[in-house]
């Protein structure tokens, strides 16, 4: 699960805003007190509602948030949602109390949460942040899918190999975007700041493991594995859902059609940004089970 968007309207998925966009530099650490450190035991819950009320008390935007991000991130988790009961019950350590009122005070200096954690999700990437490199606003996203847009109509048009040219990279999101959705791209970043070509690098070497993404030549390798084995573990009219890359439910429906008669492919969902994602099918009722009723 990705971090969630704070404001209102802007997607279900991924980032987020908390604290002020832009560069934010040990100029702008603020004088702040952080509340007593806890003389008994605190729950990951407890301490997310202890340091929620504190950042409003001290001004501190989407305090609750702020908050909820840095616990989660302290119990390596993305967000509190989905990190098990037991886990937000159960008594911190005294290490993580410490670790958590060292990044919550650094919060509390007005230091952006992407900074404090280190890490921002942007699409389908987890960047690494660090200032005083710019955190990608989650308006660029939008950027990223247009551009994709026009090089995916373009590459229809024939077999052109585009290079991209992004001045000013910052952490490196678009670029890296780009290239994680469209991996034939040839990409060129640069930036002025050393700063920011560094943490670039390092974004594109920390991409996620690609064996977890690796679906074979055609994306459908692991898809087409479990479609294949479904009939034998499902129920009559059981389903599977799946999701998939936006450029795979077609072609999934079509194998499906000539490779797996026990399947019917039911229809092909968007996600909260308008893109097929998720493919749902069903086990079709076996011939068996229709002779067995006719007798
Ligand atoms: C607002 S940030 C955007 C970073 C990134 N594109 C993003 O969306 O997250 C602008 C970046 O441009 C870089 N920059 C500014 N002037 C530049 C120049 N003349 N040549 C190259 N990079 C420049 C800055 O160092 C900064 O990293």
């Amino acid at each position: 699960m990705w971090r969630r968007s704070l404001r209102a309207g802007y997607r279900c998925f991924g980032r987020r805003s908390v604290g002020p966009k832009g560069f934010w530099g040990s100029h702008a650490v603020r004088a702040c007190s952080a509340p007593a450190f806890p003389a008994g035991r605190i729950t990951a819950l407890q301490a997310v509602d202890l340091w929620k009320r504190h950042f409003e008390e001290k001004g501190v935007t989407e305090p609750h948030h702020s908050s909820q991000y840095i616990i989660a991130h302290l119990l390596g988790a993305k967000t509190i949602e989905i990190l098990e009961q037991k886990k937000l019950t159960e008594f911190l350590s005294q290490e993580k109390i410490e670790q958590m009122w060292k990044l919550c005070t650094r919060r509390l200096s007005r230091m952006p949460v992407q900074y404090v954690i280190e890490e921002w999700d942007f699409r389908d990437l987890t960047l690494k942040m660090r200032p005083p490199v710019f955190i990608p606003r989650p308006e660029t996203e939008e950027l990223v899918e247009l551009v994709l847009t026009d090089l995916q109509m373009k590459q229809t048009d024939g077999d052109v190999q585009h290079t991209c040219l992004e001045v000013g990279c910052g952490s490196g999101a678009i670029s890296l975007s780009l290239l994680y959705s469209l991996p034939q791209l040839t990409v060129i970043a640069l930036d002025q700041s050393q700063d920011a070509v560094d943490l670039t690098r390092e974004n594109a070497l920390r991409f996620e493991d690609h064996t977890a993404l690796d679906g074979g030549k055609d994306g459908l390798k692991v898809i087409k594995q479990i479609l294949t084995l479904a009939p034998q573990i499902l129920s009559n009219y059981g389903r599977v859902y799946l999701e998939v890359d936006p450029k795979h439910p077609p072609l999934i429906r079509q194998w499906v059609e000539v490779n797996v008669e026990e399947l019917h492919y039911v229809e092909t969902r968007h996600d909260i940004t308008g893109r097929p994602r998720f493919c749902i099918l069903q086990k079709k009722k076996s011939n068996k089970d229709h002779e067995l009723d006719l007798d």
